[in-house]
């Protein structure tokens, strides 16, 4: 599997590190001085490449995705915090009959804990004296606030009945990879649900699994859908 990293910080590296035991080869990368505007994005400069895995910055990103759609390139992207282009950008791969997958989160258990985080708002729906929160702590360089992942995780609550409040909020502080937490709280007990990632691997790991998946099976999806092709509630594009 040839991959263009578009975006070589944090996690580009990362993806880099753990290519070789993923089968991958890194045949491309961009970063913001040879990809200025996203003019290295070209049908002939990925003629060698099999997939693009993007992770850039929210105001970076839709730029290269449109560019990476029209250049017919089956495209992974990490970037969060661009979704209210995320309409645009789909129908710009579905126009071109190209592949792409998005997710806030490709950590394999962050997904897995999104389906508990539903189970628990199904639960706890039913029992409106405990309050609600749902909380997410990253290191001080991230942009975006309140992660898209635990927008993920209240919108999925939310889908699962959960109509009660829900008291949500961010830290940015220090070096940490990503904290998510939702829990309970009543006048006799607190329930808490928490995912740490130690290292951006889960990240790097999922990102390069979602490539092989989407150039085994093209099209459009969120990673979730991918992940959990019979039970998602979430159907892809
Ligand atoms: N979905 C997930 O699982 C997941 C996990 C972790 C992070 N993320 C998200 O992924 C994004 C990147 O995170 P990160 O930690 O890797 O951030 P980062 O360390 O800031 O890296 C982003 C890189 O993109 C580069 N860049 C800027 N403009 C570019 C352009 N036009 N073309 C190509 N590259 C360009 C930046 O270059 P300069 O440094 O030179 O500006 C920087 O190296 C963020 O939105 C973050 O929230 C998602």
């Amino acid at each position: 599997m040839r991959v263009a990293l578009v975006g070589y910080g944090k996690m580009g590296k990362a993806i880099e590190a753990l290519a070789p035991e993923a089968g991958a080869e890194i045949a491309l990368v961009l970063d913001e001085h040879n990809n200025r505007d996203g003019n290295a994005i070209t049908r002939g400069a990925f003629a060698d490449v099999d997939v693009a895995i993007e992770f850039t910055a929210p105001a970076i990103a839709p730029g290269n995705l449109l560019r990476l759609a029209e250049a017919g390139v089956p495209t992974v992207t990490g970037t969060t915090g661009w979704y209210a282009a995320l309409d645009e950008v789909r129908a710009a791969f579905a126009g071109r009959q190209g592949s792409l997958v998005w997710s806030p989160n490709f950590s394999i258990g962050v997904n897995l804990f999104d389906r508990l985080a539903a189970e628990a708002a199904r639960l706890f729906a039913a029992h409106p004296a405990y309050g609600c929160w749902a909380w997410e702590m990253h290191h001080n360089q991230k942009l975006d606030a309140p992660s898209g992942t635990l927008k993920a995780l209240v919108e999925t609550m939310r889908d699962a009945g959960y109509s009660h409040a829900i008291d949500i909020s961010s830290t940015r502080a220090g070096k940490a990879p990503g904290t998510h937490e939702i829990g309970f709280d009543s006048q006799v007990d607190t329930i808490e649900l928490r995912h740490t990632a130690r290292s951006r691997d889960g990240f790097a790991g999922g990102a390069l699994y979602a490539a092989k998946l989407l150039l085994r099976q093209p099209g459009i999806y969120r990673f979730a859908d991918l992940l959990f092709p019979s039970t998602s509630p979430k159907e892809s594009a």
